[in-house]
């Protein structure tokens, strides 16, 4: 299992300040909306500068009809991250068409396709998709991985449900990690570190937990050690 670090800060030095103090770990760093509505490319090419061996995982979650999500996504190529999501509500026909246009690139970032957010409880996701959350969550995730995508994103408590029905290798992404049992803040969906490996998810993804401690550095190690445990 790794972990990603949701640079979700509200400004980029704030951000490039976390990233500096977290560059020796090996880990991975989710560059969300915030963070890439504001900052743009030359934040990714910020980081890199900071440790170009960091992983990033670019969460804009594409939602939109099949040729300007393909397009979007040729457009991500440019750049160079290592991972990247769109949303399986798009459709299969939208994943598909995303799939194909990537085909032609030797070094593909992972797609990954978000399910249901961790911010949903049932009875809200019931109004939007009118299903309850682990059927329509493991419905998206077989239309994704029939589709050609590497895994989803999805809740701790789906991810062994979506393995079972998909595949052992089809990666699970979970945010909603409280890595200790913090508090829950808007997320509805939470669980532990143990409870993610337990569960045999693939990546998870820790914001708040810590880039709110006083010491990010001293949190992601205590999450490191437990992983490799
Ligand atoms: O601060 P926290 O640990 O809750 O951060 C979780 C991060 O994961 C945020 O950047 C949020 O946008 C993202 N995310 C999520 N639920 C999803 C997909 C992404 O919380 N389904």
């Amino acid at each position: 299992m790794e972990l990603c670090v949701a640079l979700d800060l509200p400004t980029q030095e704030e951000n490039l300040a976390l990233v500096a103090a977290l560059q020796s770990y090996n880990i991975w760093l989710k560059v969300g909306l915030r963070s890439y509505i504001r900052d743009g490319k030359a934040f990714i090419d910020a980081i890199n500068a900071v440790n170009p061996d960091f992983k990033i995982f670019l969460d804009l979650k594409l939602y939109d009809i099949p040729n300007t999500m393909a397009d979007a996504a040729e457009s991500i190529m440019n750049l160079h991250v290592d991972m990247f999501n769109v949303h399986a509500s798009a459709g299969t026909k939208a994943m598909q068409t995303l799939m194909r246009r990537l085909e032609s690139y030797e070094n593909r970032p992972l797609v990954l396709a978000v399910t249901a957010l961790t911010s949903f409880d049932e009875a809200g996701f019931k109004a939007v998709y009118g299903s309850d959350i682990a059927h329509k969550a493991e419905q998206f995730a077989i239309d994704a991985y029939e589709s050609g995508l590497d895994g989803v994103v999805c809740s701790v408590l789906e991810s062994a449900a979506i393995k079972a029905a998909t595949h052992s290798r089809f990666a699970t992404l979970t945010p909603g990690i409280r890595p200790f049992g913090e508090a829950a803040n808007d997320q509805e969906r939470v669980a532990t570190v143990a409870m993610a490996d337990a569960a045999k998810v693939d990546f998870i993804v820790v914001g708040r937990p810590i880039y709110q401690a006083k010491n990010p550095a001293a949190v992601v190690e205590k999450i490191l050690a437990q992983l490799s445990e």
